[in-house]
Formats: structure tokens, sequence, C-alpha cells
């Protein structure tokens, strides 16, 4: 029995890109006989007989077209009854179109459905079987049966491995293959590494104590800042002696106005003079990355230490205010942090941040950076130091400086600059309390 190319519509001598089968081989019902291809797919001639192979007519690289006797097979005959009943018109599935004109070689671009059709009979042979077409998986070697099927599961062909004849991909390998993707699903692609679990109770005992829900939301937003801006510190020490000399001397007149006077509120009149010479410091990235947006109001966030976590209460037009202002602001502002009571409001709009631990200690710390700002300024603890001045050996009150600093909008010379600025700016006494208001 000589097997011949079905209709190909309108293609003619399509090339033999394989021959899968020799004489003497066996071949079942629809195993796959050759592939051909087009420009734009492949297809698979498979047998529509069982029985065992006589004579390969075309080799590799021959160009074949509709109706071109392509093998012979001696067939049993048993098969041979079963294929021609199998062989009978059947209705093609779904497209109407498909089922009028005959199969194209290459499915239509719009075609989101896999092509599966059954070709008519030719006069005095039997009918090629099935026919697939598959643009995707067009280098694969399967039969049509198992391309529709690794369609319908949504498998690449290209990465299961045909344990079939010259490596064919059988029904049995895509199974196998999901099978194995469903046990061992590709873990999501993270960009971060994970720090590894550990069960802590294996080394002793231990008890969980659930993160606030101020911790989360700070948290979450920390390790945005953290993963997604290039920080960079840059220290410094400004000498407060003359500053701490005001500030005792004007603790009573505070101390009437109602206001407790800390460093805090010199602190954030230097860093309203400083930042009005520097506004890349008071700035933000806009969301294509690519333009600074610089603000016109100086609205300072400062964090608060709490119960329930770190929050940054914002003082509102810092640069309008005067030092006892400043100091009221940041005392209510504080308060109400701690007893929760902040609106909304009162943490939101902050262009520029200060976070001050001076009041508990260290020497330095690298403060992140409350994104979408591009600085924030960490104060430490001021301490008497032995500093020369004009070359002698003198006690100076030195407040630590780290200005953490956006490094995609701030050159670390502007960053040095900036601190040397806000240094000076501590020492000029009259500048900050020019306004007591
Ligand atoms: N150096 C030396 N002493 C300092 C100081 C400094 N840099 N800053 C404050 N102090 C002193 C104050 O003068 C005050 O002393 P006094 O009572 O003898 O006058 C004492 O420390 C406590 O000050 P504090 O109550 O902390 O007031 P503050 O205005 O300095 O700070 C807050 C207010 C809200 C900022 C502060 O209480 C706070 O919460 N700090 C923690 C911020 C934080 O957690 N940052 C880390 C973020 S990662």
């Amino acid at each position: 029995m000589r097997v011949l190319v079905p209709d190909l519509g309108d293609f003619n001598d399509v090339e033999v890109i394989e021959v899968l089968v020799q004489p003497g081989d066996t071949v079942a019902l629809d195993t796959p006989l050759l592939t051909l291809e087009t420009e734009k797919a492949t297809m698979d001639v498979p047998s529509t007989v069982a029985g065992r192979v006589t004579a390969v007519l075309v080799k590799k690289g021959d160009h074949v077209s509709s109706g071109t006797a392509v093998i012979e097979i001696d067939a049993d005959p048993s098969a041979l009854q079963n294929a021609t009943a199998k062989a009978a018109p059947q209705p093609l599935p779904a497209t109407p179109a498909l089922s009028a004109a005959p199969m194209p070689l290459v499915a239509p671009v719009v075609q989101a459905e896999p092509v599966v059709a059954r070709p008519t009979t030719h006069d005095g042979v039997l009918p090629l079987a099935t026919l697939a077409f598959d643009v995707g998986n067009s280098r694969a070697h399967a039969s049509p049966s198992v391309r529709l099927l690794a369609r319908e599961l949504g498998v690449d062909l290209s990465r299961v491995v045909g344990t079939g004849l010259k490596g064919r991909v059988l029904h049995t390998d895509v199974k196998a293959w999901v099978k194995q993707a469903l046990m061992h699903p590709t873990p999501t692609a993270s960009p971060l590494p994970s720090v590894p679990l550990v069960d802590f109770s294996k080394f002793g005992s231990v008890s969980a104590v659930p993160l606030s829900r101020v911790q989360k939301i700070s948290g979450a937003r920390l390790h945005a800042s953290w993963v997604n801006v290039p920080h960079v510190t840059q220290f410094d020490e400004a000498d407060i002696t003359a500053m701490d000399a005001a500030r005792q001397a004007l603790k009573e007149q505070a101390a009437a106005a109602g206001v407790k006077l800390t460093p805090l509120a010199f602190i954030l009149r230097a860093c309203v003079q400083v930042l009005a010479q520097y506004p890349r410091f008071n700035a933000s990235l806009d969301a294509s990355g690519e333009n600074l947006v610089l603000k016109n109001y100086l609205h300072l966030g400062f964090a608060a230490d709490t119960p329930n976590g770190l929050m940054v209460p914002v003082v509102r037009d810092a640069n309008s205010k005067g030092l006892f202002s400043l100091a009221r602001d940041l005392a209510a502002l504080a308060l109400k942090a701690r007893d929760g009571k902040l609106s909304a409001a009162e943490m939101q709009g902050g262009s520029f941040t200060v976070s001050s631990l001076g009041g508990i200690g260290g020497t330095a710390f690298t403060p992140i950076i409350n994104a979408p700002e591009v600085a924030i300024l960490g104060v430490s603890r001021a301490s008497l130091k032995p500093t020369y001045v004009e070359g002698k050996l003198v006690p100076r009150l030195l407040l630590p400086l780290s200005l953490s600093y956006d490094h995609r909008v701030i050159d670390g010379a502007q960053a040095a600059r900036f601190t040397t600025a806000l240094v000076a700016a501590l020492g000029n006494v009259e500048s900050l309390t020019g306004d007591l208001s």
C-alpha cells in the first residue's frame, strides 16, 4: 500500500525535513512517517495503517506535493480494515471555513485554537491521516495528536525530552513532563536571595511576638527604600558648643512659652536654611526616574520612637516657623505619635527627614532614606571632645551627623557640601535664634 502526501492546499514542493522510518520498520496506526516543512510550519505525515514498511520513496531534502507517493507499507489486513473505516470522511472540528476549504499548511495568524483536521480521500489510495500545524513548536518531533495534547496542556514541546523513535515526543513524555512540572514547580524568579529559614527551637526555648501594625507598615517601606535606592552616608561633626549655650540660656524663656527646647528644634532650623541652598535634597525622582521634582515647600519629617514602632510625623512649612514654634510642633507631634493619635495627614507630605537618636546615645548610624525623599539626616548624641581651636586644645560639644542620600540624585561632593553647610549653620547661633516665635 502506497502512502501519498495529502492535499496541501496552495502549497507545492514542500520540503521533506525528516524521514522517520526505514524499510523493515513496523509501524502502527498514526506512527509519524515523514515531517514536511514550509517556511512557516511543519506537519507530520502519520501512517494510517499498521504494517511493515517495505519502501521509502523519498529522502530528506526532497520536495513533495499533494499526492506524491512517499512510503510503501505492507499492511496487516486487519489493520487495513480499521484504517479504511477510520479514513471515512469525518466532520471537521470547530471552524466551518476549514471544512469547506483544503487545509492550509500554514495556520492563519489569527487562528487561536489549534488546527486539527482530517483530509479528504484521494482516488485509489488511503487518505493520509490527521494533519496538525504548530508554528510555535515547529521544531519538536511529535505526532499531531501529541502536539494537540501539548497545546491543550500549555506545554512547550521544545522543552520535553522525547523517548520515542529518533527522539520523538510521545504522549507519555508530555504527561510525564507535566507531572514533573507540577511536583517541582520552578520557584518564581526572585531578584533577592532568600535568608535561610531556621528552626530556632532546635537550639533552645523560643517564643513568638507578632510585629505591630506600625512595624509591619514601616518595615515594608524601609525595605523598599533599602532595596530600591542606592544609599550612601556622609558623616560629619558640628561644633554646637555655642548653640547649646544659647539653648541653655533660652530654656527659661522657652519654658515660659510652654516649650521644651531640645537640640532638635535648632537642627530643624539649620536644615531649613541649608535645604534652601541645596534644593536637590528637598526633592524626589518622578515615576519615570528621569526627572527630579523639586519641592517649593519645606515640610520636615522627623522619626519618632513610639511603643508601637517608628513613626514619622511631619512639621509643615518648617521654613516659616520660628525656633519655639518648631519646638512646639516637635513636642506635640511626638506626643501624638506615642499616643497613637497621629492623623494620616500629619504623616504625609514630608520632603526631607531628620532622625535623631541624640536623646538616647550612639556616635553615628546610617539612616534609611524615607523614600521617595532623597535624603535623611541622622543625628547622634553630642559629646564634649577635646578639640583644637586656633591652636589650643579646648573642650567642644560636637554633634555627630550622618546624612544618607540617594546616589542616583545626589553626588558625593554635593552631599559633602551639604553637611559642611549644615555644620556651618549649626555654628551660626545668631541665625538659629534669630526668630524665637
Ligand atoms: N545630643 C545630646 N543630647 C540630646 C540630643 C543630642 N543630639 N538630642 C536630644 N538630647 C537630649 C535632650 O536635650 C533631652 O535632654 P534634657 O531632657 O536633659 O533636656 C534628652 O536628650 C531627650 O530628648 P528627647 O526627649 O529625645 O527630645 P528630642 O527633641 O531630642 O527628640 C524625638 C524627640 C521624638 C525625635 C525623640 O524622642 C525620638 O523619638 N527619637 C528617636 C528617633 C528614632 O527612633 N530614630 C531612629 C530611626 S531609624
